[in-house]
């Protein structure tokens, strides 16, 4: 790229054709605090670099989140009225007491039960790839990864599990022919696309009032935020943020990773012969892959960073991609080098909003690519792989793999 030319970062074919990597090497370099005009004429501030990345995530003063975690309102804005209701959209003190009802769904205790469920699944689906000679790794084995934790956090069986992650992947996939028709207009294509996932949790909520259990749907019914019980709206907003935030990104992450040890050969080699590895190698997918691609904030008064200005009320994006690939913090940043230490990434954020679900993602993770490594079956691409018309999750919708 030129020195002269501008990048507009909503434009969805820079992720698709895979040109987002330079594209941030070139704004950490020239322009790292980037002002990006959208073809509709907003405006929004990109930090490309990790130090102002780690910054904004660690100042929730300065930096709010009620206006939603993607850019244009699509999600858990306050346009659409989520803003302060939606724990990754809500600000103190509000935050610290929807943590409080939230949390106790993903502890020590879920994450070891979410575990056993997930090796079931994972065990059943690698088996059967390594009877078939192949898969589609995207949809017959990652996908597994959320149905295991969904069964166990909200308390539903397989099918109803892969029921709702059809219909995340719907949302997350707003702008994939694949997933919506993406004629029309696209706040009405979200509104409905929220109400179909509205209306799965409306059902589960009837009957876990009529039956509670131990799930998160029955935490939030029995829960009280300001001393009064939550309304009914607040606990779908917040079934959803947590099936959104948990279904597209550990399976994304895992086709990545798996896609990234197909293309680096020695790595794939260590990966299997060295079973030590397992956990550097999963950090080295969680950055490499950065599948939560960035998160807006808000600006809550003016600063100056960098000699930028930063105004009250400008949208600033926080890119955990470009963070990820950032030289000063990661030598050979662009490698995939499955024994990187220290990987300090950013795939999980930082801060006050730090991702809750992290320790079931890393436990999903672990479980399929240790399995993976265990069966010492080696895979390579039987096809074209196919990645999602998004640039807020990066992930990969097709990837067609056969036993090398
Ligand atoms: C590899 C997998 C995952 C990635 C890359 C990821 C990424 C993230 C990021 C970057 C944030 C911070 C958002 C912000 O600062 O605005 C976040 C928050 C969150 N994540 Fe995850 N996540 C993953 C897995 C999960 C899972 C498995 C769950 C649930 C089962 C989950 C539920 C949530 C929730 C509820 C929040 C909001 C936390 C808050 O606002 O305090 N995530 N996630």
């Amino acid at each position: 790229m030129t020195p002269q030319s501008t990048v507009d970062l909503t434009d969805v074919d820079l992720f698709v054709r895979n040109k987002h990597p330079e594209v941030f090497t070139w704004l950490r370099e020239t322009n790292p605090i980037y002002e990006n005009i959208t073809a509709d004429g907003s405006r929004f501030l990109a930090l490309t670099k990790y130090d102002d990345v780690l910054w904004a995530y660690r100042d929730h003063e300065l930096f709010g989140s009620t206006r939603g975690a993607v850019l244009g309102g699509s999600f858990g804005s306050e346009e659409d009225s989520a803003g302060g209701r939606m724990l990754v959209a809500s600000d103190l003190p509000r935050h610290r007491m929807l943590k409080q009802v939230i949390q106790p769904a993903m502890s020590a205790i879920v994450t070891a039960r979410v575990s056993d469920q997930v090796r079931v699944l994972v065990g059943k689906a690698v088996n059967r790839a390594i009877a078939d000679g192949g898969c589609d790794f995207a949809t017959q084995v990652a996908t597994e990864l959320p149905a295991g934790a969904l069964m166990v956090v909200m308390g539903i069986g397989h099918a109803e599990a892969h029921e709702l992650i059809d219909l995340t992947r719907r949302m997350v996939g707003f702008r994939d022919e694949v997933f919506v028709d993406t004629s029309g207009d696209v706040r009405l294509r979200l509104a409905w696309l929220q109400a179909e996932i509205f209306e799965f949790f409306t059902n589960i909520v009837t009957e876990r009032r009529r039956r509670p259990g131990d799930d998160l749907v029955s935490m939030l019914l029995a829960a009280e935020v300001n001393g009064r019980p939550m309304n009914e709206e607040d606990i779908l907003y917040n079934c959803m943020n947590v099936a959104v935030g948990g279904n597209e990104t550990s399976s994304y992450t895992a086709c990545t990773g798996m896609h990234a040890l197909i293309e680096n050969p020695a790595a794939y080699d260590r990966f299997l012969a060295e079973p030590a590895l397992l956990d550097s190698a999963i950090e080295e997918m969680l950055r490499y892959s950065s599948t939560n691609a960035y998160v807006q904030r808000v600006a809550r008064r003016d600063v100056v960073r960098r000699g930028v200005h930063i105004a009250a009320g400008d949208s600033v994006t926080l890119w955990n991609f470009s963070a990820n690939r950032d030289e000063d913090q990661f030598p050979d940043a662009a490698a995939f080098d499955i024994a990187r230490t220290p990987n300090r990434h950013l795939t999980y954020g930082s801060g006050l909003h730090r991702c809750i679900g992290a320790p079931i993602a890393q436990a999903e993770l672990s479980l399929l690519f240790g399995r993976l490594a265990e069966s010492r079956a080696r895979f390579r691409l039987a096809g074209n792989v196919r990645r999602l018309r998004s640039n807020f999750i990066l992930g990969i919708t097709e990837l067609p793999v056969e036993l090398a």
